[in-house]
């Protein structure tokens, strides 16, 4: 089948395969949904778009580093104010630390204010003798174990819509607002330092942070600037349930272009970028910057094709590989990747995404992750990168603001028999507020030079 000379309209990916799509019981009810999304405003502006592709673009040559991060599946329970500003409250905190140590603009983008849809490896998923259909996220179903919850419900998208919506307006208010300046995230680090039992070793590159503000104080930068006094949160999550990104995508009044509204970045996930798929066609027609995940099993020529497919311009700051190869895989899988991207003249964000391919399963039945396998991924990550000559130009985490137990391990020393403490996620295991910010501090030992 010629299936990529479709010319592209935001209705054409139907003619591909979809994959890890819901089966609505009822279409009519869907086409009602949709038909109501498609008048609805969008979440972003094309303009913001356009400013996160060219931080992007200089993430490319290493002028820039992104930082991505937040839930592996948001909950509509959990939009509450508390819960949004302590996941920013993190972003920030991880960001000071990579800005400083770093010497380059850190991009914060948050697996935020949309990242209610989810793939899953199986359709049903066995509970005592029940066999259920899975859990797809909150925009599709309920997680709860009842063979009702799990019914698809389109209605749901519209309330993932609404819930995405008054998540981005607490998130530009907080970053407006002065929650977010610098002189608070920093007290906030030097509160993680001082508490925390790893504290002491990140107490030097803490004080450097200070001394750094103190100095713009000094010589008289003005602390009420913006630059100072507030920051820039974009958001992004996985477009993966096409119907919802079909409805959200606008054309912008003054280019002429077409744009995602839903969030400033999509990515696609390792389940569903099929060259020949319906995720891949959909995200080539609009301009919004695509990350791509990649797992270890990836093949040469098909990574070159989705370049292709999704960047034939190879326009600097569009498309960011998300590698997520595991910490074993990643010293062999990896350099060929970077080798061909580079031996082809490919602008290409380089991001690490150590969460995915390092997932076990513990004694107690819990998914977790070890928070050393975590660090190993992300050392193997910049050592290869610094190895081949190629620029790793960012990190992708799983991360929560709360004081979860769902990775195993970091300065608190978390133990399988503590994962029941607080075992809160309804999918994938996310770094807890300490955890995520002694990643960043080791982050930050690694790259300062
Ligand atoms: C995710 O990021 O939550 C996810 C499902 O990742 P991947 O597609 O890499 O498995
Ligand atoms: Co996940």
């Amino acid at each position: 089948m010629p299936m990529k000379d479709i010319s592209w309209t935001k209705t054409s990916w139907r003619q591909f395969p979809a994959h890890q799509q819901p089966t609505w019981p009822n279409e009519a009810a869907v086409q009602k949904v949709l038909a109501e999304l498609s008048h609805l405003p969008p979440l972003v502006f094309a303009g913001e778009i356009r400013s996160l592709k060219a931080l992007l673009a200089k993430a490319v040559t290493g002028d820039a580093f992104l930082l991505q991060g937040g839930d592996c599946s948001e909950n509509f329970s959990q939009v509450t104010a508390p819960k949004i500003r302590e996941a920013l409250r993190v972003l920030l905190q991880m960001a000071i630390t990579l800005t400083y140590a770093g010497g380059v603009p850190v991009i914060k983008v948050g697996r935020i204010a949309g990242q209610f849809a989810k793939p899953r490896s199986s359709d049903t998923e066995q509970v005592g003798d029940l066999v259920l259909p899975s859990y797809r996220g909150d925009m599709v179903n309920r997680a709860d174990p009842t063979m009702e919850s799990r019914i698809p419900n389109p209605k749901r998208m519209l309330k993932g819509y609404n819930m995405a919506a008054s998540t981005l307006n607490l998130l530009r208010a907080f970053t407006r607002g002065g929650f977010a300046a610098l002189h608070r995230v920093q007290a906030w680090n030097q509160e993680f330092v001082s508490q925390s039992p790893m504290g002491r070793s990140y107490e030097r590159l803490a004080k450097q942070v200070d001394q750094a503000i103190r100095f713009m104080e000094t010589i008289g930068i003005p602390v009420d600037s913006p630059q100072i006094t507030q920051a820039q949160l974009y958001t992004s999550h996985e477009a993966l349930l096409l119907e919802y990104e079909e409805s959200l995508t606008r054309i912008d009044s003054t280019t002429g272009d077409w744009y995602d509204c839903s969030a400033h970045m999509l990515w696609i996930g390792e389940r569903t970028r099929q060259a020949d798929g319906a995720h891949v066609h959909f995200l080539s027609g609009v301009l919004n910057p695509i990350g791509v995940k990649i797992g270890p099993s990836y093949d040469l020529d098909e990574i070159k094709r989705l370049a292709d497919l999704l960047n034939p311009d190879n326009e600097p700051g569009r498309l960011t590989f998300i590698t997520r190869l595991g910490k074993d895989a990643i010293e062999k899988v990896l350099p060929p990747l970077l080798r061909e991207m580079k031996k082809e003249g490919r602008n290409i964000v380089w991001s690490c995404d150590p969460m995915h391919a390092n997932t076990i399963t513990a004694a107690s039945g819990h998914k977790t992750r070890k928070f050393n396998d975590i660090l190993s991924e992300l050392t193997s990550f910049f050592e290869t990168h610094w190895a081949e000559g190629t620029v790793p130009g960012g990190v992708h985490f799983e991360l929560t603001g709360e004081n979860v137990t769902e990775c195993v391990g970091g300065a608190r020393d978390i133990v399988d028999d503590d994962l029941n403490l607080n075992y809160q996620t309804s999918c994938d295991p996310r770094l807890n507020a300490e955890q995520s910010l002694e990643v960043a501090f080791q982050i930050a030992e690694m790259i300062r030079s």
